[in-house]
């Protein structure tokens, strides 16, 4: 039997509105996390408000500042990574910008150049709009570190793998440097997930991923996360429930669902983007037109070794990139493609298949292409969890696809026949 609720008093209208925020008393736990939607919270003595507002004592007074839900996801985010606390937002970036500032304090941010568009994007509107000081220099080892950093610097901020050459970040070397140099590094890691790589381990001041690729993980929640020390994440809340960027009750739960099955669904991703690179390598060796396999778990790749140290032999992720002649094979076989779904993000369920060139990155000529590490040919494939044999064929149509445009554009053209004059 339900347990009982008292019995309302009061007029129709007030037994309505009271009536519909009777809690029934639950002892048993449940398996899923209840989804607290309320923006606000009452209290019995008014001044805990003020008490509540100020930080004088635990609780939850208003959905900006802090939610059950999102206390449950703060926690399980710590722990998965670790770290003493973490901490959601509404989104990676909002993430991104809230611990670059709690840490820059009035020093300049040193940033990889390796770096995702939005993040680019962020970073420029703040130096224009806020005075931001930005550099950006390829941050992979310690002596690209050693060659960028200046003692105006006050944060440092990497990726642990860039997207889209898979260029894997030498992380525990950079972390001691910044240690070294009394300098706060700050390390994206949504590429590989905590189940891969765990910064704040290696000595990084903060991690911070867009929740809305692994960690949600179904496609169905935009959503960020930093995790670091406790003072660091309060710092980050404040930052958080001032410029208001907290993460919603519903969010923090589907990110809690997402989480659940991490562990599963990166090994799954990671197997069928291991299975993927090979079969690319094999059409490339076959005398196919596939140029360039650029993929972690590769030997021949140029951080595999550090890749297999940094995550332990866990699996090497689940992007890899590879080139096609020309820009238009590349899109032949992305338009082919009927299992990869032709759309940017990753880290779901879904394995998606992104031509730059012509979508994240269409804005760039071929010369700016190249200093980003791309050609007009490269394709971005990001592994969901869907059957290897189907992802397999849908490589085959693709390349098959890109085939048939390769011959057409190498056929010469043929001189128009010169008219017979009599
Ligand atoms: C590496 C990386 N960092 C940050 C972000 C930003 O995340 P969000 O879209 O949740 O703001 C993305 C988004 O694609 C990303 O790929």
């Amino acid at each position: 039997m339900e347990p009982a609720l008292s019995r309302l008093s009061g007029g129709f209208a007030t037994r309505a509105v009271r009536g519909a925020v009777q809690l029934p008393e639950v002892s048993e736990r449940p398996v899923s996390a209840p989804i607290w939607l309320s923006s606000t919270w009452g209290v019995t003595r008014s001044e805990e408000l003020g008490e509540l507002l100020t930080d004088r004592r635990d609780g939850y007074v208003y959905g900006r500042y802090d939610n059950p839900t999102a206390t449950t996801l703060h926690a399980v985010v710590a722990s998965l990574h670790e770290a003493e606390a973490a901490w959601s937002l509404a989104s990676g970036t909002a993430a991104l910008h809230a611990t670059l500032d709690v840490l820059r304090g009035s020093g300049r941010v040193l940033a990889t150049s390796l770096l995702y568009g939005g993040t680019w994007a962020l970073l420029r509107r703040l130096e224009r709009d806020a005075g931001w000081k930005v550099d950006h220099a390829p941050l992979v080892t310690v002596d690209d570190l050693d060659a960028a950093l200046t003692p105006e610097h006050t944060v440092v901020h990497v990726e642990t793998v860039a997207n889209p050459a898979t260029v894997v970040c030498d992380l525990p070397a950079i972390a001691a440097r910044c240690r070294e140099r009394g300098v706060e590094l700050v390390v994206d890691n949504t590429f590989a997930s905590p189940y891969l790589c765990r910064p704040t381990t290696l000595g990084a001041a903060a991690v911070v991923e867009s929740a809305t690729k692994f960690l949600g993980g179904h496609g169905d929640v935009v959503a960020g996360v930093v995790a670091g020390d406790r003072t660091l994440v309060e710092r980050v809340r404040t930052h958080a429930f001032e410029l208001g960027a907290s993460l919603g009750a519903f969010e923090a739960w589907l990110v809690l669902r997402g989480i659940q099955t991490l562990a599963l669904r990166v090994r799954a991703a990671t197997a069928n983007a291991d299975a993927c690179a090979r079969e690319l390598v094999a059409a490339s060796t076959a005398g196919g037109d596939v140029e360039v396999v650029r993929y972690p778990g590769l030997a021949d790749h140029a951080q595999h070794a550090l890749a297999t140290q940094l995550f332990e032999g866990r699996g090497y992720g689940a992007q890899l990139s590879f080139e096609l002649p020309s820009r238009t094979a590349a899109a032949a076989f992305a338009d082919a493609c009927r299992v990869f779904v032709r759309a940017s993000s990753l880290g779901g369920t879904h394995s998606l298949v992104l031509h730059p060139a012509s979508t994240s990155h269409r804005q760039l000529d071929d010369v700016a292409l190249a200093a980003a590490g791309l050609g007009p040919g490269t394709v971005r494939l990001s592994l969901g969890i869907e059957d290897e044999a189907d992802l397999l064929a849908d490589l085959d149509r693709g390349l098959a696809a890109s085939r048939q445009v390769v011959a057409t554009e190498a056929t010469p053209t043929m001189d128009p026949p010169i008219a017979e004059t009599t």
